[in-house]
């Protein structure tokens, strides 16, 4: 008799339903899978040849056809291991057929008939809801996830025997508990925990308001890594449908599948902060079956480029495209697919090789060259993509010892929360499609970003000065439109039009080091 299950399969993030159709008669005894399957899928046999064994279920005198469609789709992965078992004891009449019906089946079975743990249910889970399917069966260790995912009836299971006996109206699976719950703030950094450094934290307010990529460049031990670490301090929450998106990124990448892991949504924006070594690969995505990269894991979140100019030129140049495009495609030997990316940029870097360039206590003992390498090494792939740098000066002892304390982090968070409302209310009224500024394409730049007659002379007067190119000059005015919005002013003048054009003050430095 033939009999059918659903599941579902991965790419990128975009799910695809898929038809598992099981045919099993008596016969001379054989397991055949056909429809695209990759070694992952066709090892399924002998796991759910074993399973169902366990369950007292004999395949040994039983030819048994799987067909999984469509069959232009790869399917990847084992979770379709739950499915197939299932069609096939509906198949042999060991429950009705109509016990299947829209029901989705995600899992990988053990050889004793345990459910595993899996990849990317969340993700599964929402694309099954789109495509119209109301229920679902997930592995229980996936539990934590699948109860953020309203609209399907998700029932979680941890053997194939409690699967069968729910399929035979036995009993009924517990339900993925639905608590949902945000994550409470753990963090006790903040911004007031960094002493001095006014014009990096005042860069780094005006990157959070406006979704600008920043450079910090400073000699070792004057905050750098402090700052980037509290830059999330100062950005609005995350809302639910981020939050989902971020989880939906975290479990394709197989980093919630511990146990109950990954319970509440996430709140706080995510943190990366890959090594300067890291491949290629690991900052794009890659790998079989394909998992986002660290430039994906920050998506809503923050980068942080820590050392920027020891990072591989090769990685640097990959990461270009996904910082204009706000998406990454990666692709493998017969497959491609798109994951989001769009994440807040935060760079640092040393002013020098030995880090002391510019310190009046400290000699530089770099030689012309060195420097100058050094500063080259970030000048085209990356340096294009950071709208906002700051110098940092040492830290003087007085100031890290003195009483001063500068401002939390919720007052800076107030601000910038409030001139990305400025921003929304153009993106809303349809003057541009960014909801940042830092996102505003290059057609809208003059029509957002317009400035008043004193602001513009004053760019005319800098441009040459600067040698700022074309791209260098978009910049500008974005930076100088947050700067404005963070001024709660909805003209552009000469004070913001000045403030953001100190922000590429390294433009000219790194282009006369090139
Ligand atoms: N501006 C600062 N205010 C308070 N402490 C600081 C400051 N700068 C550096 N420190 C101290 O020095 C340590 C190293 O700072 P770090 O942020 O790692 O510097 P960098 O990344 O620039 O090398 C910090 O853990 C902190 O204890
Ligand atoms: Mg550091």
């Amino acid at each position: 008799m033939l009999a059918t299950a659903w599941s579902t399969t991965l790419l990128g993030l975009e799910t695809h339903l898929v038809r598992v159709e099981v045919e099993a008669a008596r016969n001379v005894p054989s397991f055949e899978l056909v429809g695209l399957a990759e070694a992952a899928v066709r090892e399924s046999r002998v796991r759910v040849r074993s399973a169902l064994a366990q369950l007292g279920v004999d395949l040994s005198e039983c030819r048994v056809v799987v067909n999984m469609a469509p069959a232009d789709l790869r399917k990847v992965g084992s979770g379709f291991d739950l499915a197939i078992a299932c069609a096939t004891l509906a198949a042999l009449r060991k429950i009705p057929e109509e016990s299947l019906a829209g029901i989705v089946f995600l899992g990988e079975l053990a050889l004793s008939g345990k459910i595993h743990v899996l990849r990317g249910v969340l993700p599964q889970l929402m694309g099954a809801r789109e495509a119209g399917m109301r229920k679902a069966i997930v592995p229980h260790a996936n539990e934590g996830e699948a109860a953020h995912v309203t609209g399907v009836d998700v029932r979680v299971a941890g053997t194939l025997g409690e699967v069968l006996s729910m399929l035979k109206g036995e009993r009924e699976l517990p339900r993925a508990n639905t608590c949902i719950e945000l994550e409470t703030l753990a963090s006790h950094e903040d911004m007031s925990d960094v002493r001095g450094q006014v014009g990096a934290k005042r860069a780094l307010e005006v990157a959070a308001a406006g979704g600008h990529n920043v450079l910090m460049i400073g000699p070792p031990g004057s905050g750098k890594t402090m700052l980037a670490r509290r830059l999330g301090t100062v950005l609005p929450d995350l809302n639910e449908e981020e939050a989902l998106e971020v989880m939906a990124l975290q479990s394709v990448a197989g980093l919630l599948t511990h146990g109950r892991g990954g319970a509440s949504l996430p709140r706080t924006r995510p943190f990366r902060a890959p090594h300067h070594t890291s491949s290629e690969g690991a900052l794009v995505g890659g790998g079989d079956p394909l998992r986002p990269g660290e430039v994906s894991l920050a998506h809503r979140g923050l980068l942080f480029l820590d050392e920027l100019p020891e990072f591989r030129r090769g990685a640097l140049e990959a990461l270009r495209q996904p910082l204009e495009d706000g998406i990454v495609t990666v692709s493998r030997v017969a497959a491609k697919a798109t994951f989001p990316a769009r994440p807040l940029v935060v760079a640092a870097m040393n002013p020098c090789p030995c880090g002391h360039y510019g310190d009046p206590n400290h000699p530089c003992v770099c030689n012309v060259d060195r420097h100058r390498r050094y500063r080259a090494r970030i000048s085209g792939p990356i340096l294009d993509r950071l709208d906002v740098h700051v110098v940092l000066p040492p830290v003087e002892l007085s100031c890290l010892r003195g009483a001063r304390q500068g401002e939390r982090s919720e007052v800076v968070r107030a601000r910038v929360v409030a001139a990305r409302e400025r921003q929304q209310q153009r993106f809303v009224s349809g003057l541009t499609h960014a909801t940042l500024n830092g996102a505003i394409s290059a057609s809208d730049v003059e029509k957002v970003c317009a400035l008043d007659a004193e602001g513009e002379r004053l760019l005319r007067r800098s441009f040459d000065r600067l040698g700022l190119s074309a791209r260098g000059l978009g910049k500008v005015l974005r930076v100088a439109r947050t700067i404005a919005d963070l001024a709660g002013s909805d003209a552009v003048r000469s004070p913001h039009v000045a403030e953001a054009i100190g922000a590429r003050a390294l433009d000219r430095e790194t282009r006369d080091a090139a």
